[in-house]
């Protein structure tokens, strides 16, 4: 594989400015949820490191579990029909929920998520996402926790990939053009 650092175009949020903000959230998150027994849920695989940060900054007690969903048909990324790989272990009758995702893009992703958690009637059921592109945006979305509205670029590093790449860079960087456009 290629040089990470050849492939990044610029960072666009610093590895300080990410963990200064998870630090805010996961404040918001603690005042909001004392005393309720919070399950927080983790959008695989983009998620892992907003989880990873977030859980180690709370101080309230939480339970973690983990969802994994994979768009089909057409080929295109975000159809809106969405299949469950790997579903809860837990059972969220009558649970305060908070779904934990790295990005909001078209939102179609978790429309068809909150659906089907709503469905199995939960005290309650949030979203907290790092990041959020307005541009994009094709379903509206009530989110209760967002790190960060970005440009609609794409965007790749803690959690998010490109073709599986740069998952565990610290930071959120943008894609040099020579990765995605070659020749
Ligand atoms: C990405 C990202 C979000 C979703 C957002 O996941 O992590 O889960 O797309 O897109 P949307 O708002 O347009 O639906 P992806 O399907 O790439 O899987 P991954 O998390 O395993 O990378
Ligand atoms: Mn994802
Ligand atoms: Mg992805």
């Amino acid at each position: 594989a290629a040089d990470m650092g050849m492939d990044l175009e610029k960072v666009l949020i610093s590895e300080e400015e990410l963990q200064t903000k998870i630090k805010e959230l996961a404040g918001k998150i603690d005042a909001d949820y004392a005393g309720k027994n919070l399950l927080i849920v983790g959008v695989l695989k983009g998620a892992v490191m907003i989880m990873a940060d977030l859980a180690r900054s709370l101080h309230i007690e939480v339970q973690m579990d983990w969802m994994a969903v994979s768009s089909y048909g057409a080929g295109t990324k975000s159809s809106g029909v969405v299949r469950t790989l790997k579903d809860l272990d837990t059972d969220i009758a009558d649970r305060h929920v908070l779904v934990v995702e790295d990005i909001i893009d078209s939102g179609l992703t978790l429309s068809w998520l909150i659906h089907n958690l709503e469905s199995r009637r939960p005290a309650s059921v949030e979203i907290c996402t790092l990041l959020r592109k307005p541009e994009a945006v094709k379903v509206p979305i009530d989110v209760k926790y967002v790190g960060f509205d970005i440009p609609n670029e794409f965007v790749i590093g803690y959690g998010l990939d490109y073709a599986e790449r740069f998952r565990n860079l610290p930071f959120i960087g943008t894609l040099a053009r020579h990765v995605y456009s070659p020749e």
